[in-house]
């Protein structure tokens, strides 16, 4: 099973002029982008994510604001991860069931190993829980 796995972009640049970050098949993304998507105004209050993917390997960068994500492997194992740096991604395999949640003004980047499809979703958390049976 894939790990979830925090990656560390660096940063070119300095604080006079600005800086730039990069993310890069087989340098810092460890799988073929498919499709990047971006997620914002996300009210505090709010839990995004509640899925699995069956097969979508992904890369969240918190590009502005902090991401709280937590994440359960097909084990039951929990891992809370915050993501406050641009400089900063996590890698969340798939059949990781997530939640997310933002602070005002955050910026979500998701790069992502497939194009989008609905069946590559898992978004019945018993259907997920299922999987652990099946594996153990
Ligand atoms: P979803 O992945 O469920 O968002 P989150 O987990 O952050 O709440 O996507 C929300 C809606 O947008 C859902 O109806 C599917 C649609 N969507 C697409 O059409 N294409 C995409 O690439 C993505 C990521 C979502």
């Amino acid at each position: 099973m894939k790990e979830p796995l925090l990656i560390d972009f660096g940063k070119l640049g300095d604080k006079e002029t600005g800086f730039i970050s990069v993310a890069q098949v087989e340098k810092t993304i460890p799988f073929e982008i498919k499709r990047v998507f971006w997620i914002y105004h996300t009210p505090e209050s709010i839990h995004r994510g509640n899925h699995a993917h069956k097969q979508t390997d992904q890369v969240l960068i918190a590009l502005h604001g902090e991401i709280k994500v937590t994440l359960e492997n097909v084990r039951g194992e929990q891992q809370v991860y915050v993501l406050s740096s641009p400089e900063r991604g996590l890698f969340v395999p798939c059949l990781h069931w997530r939640k997310l949640s933002f602070s005002k003004d955050a910026i979500c980047l998701s790069i992502a190993s497939t194009s989008y499809e609905e069946e590559d979703y898992i978004r019945e958390y018993q259907e997920f829980l299922a999987l652990n049976h099946h594996n153990h």
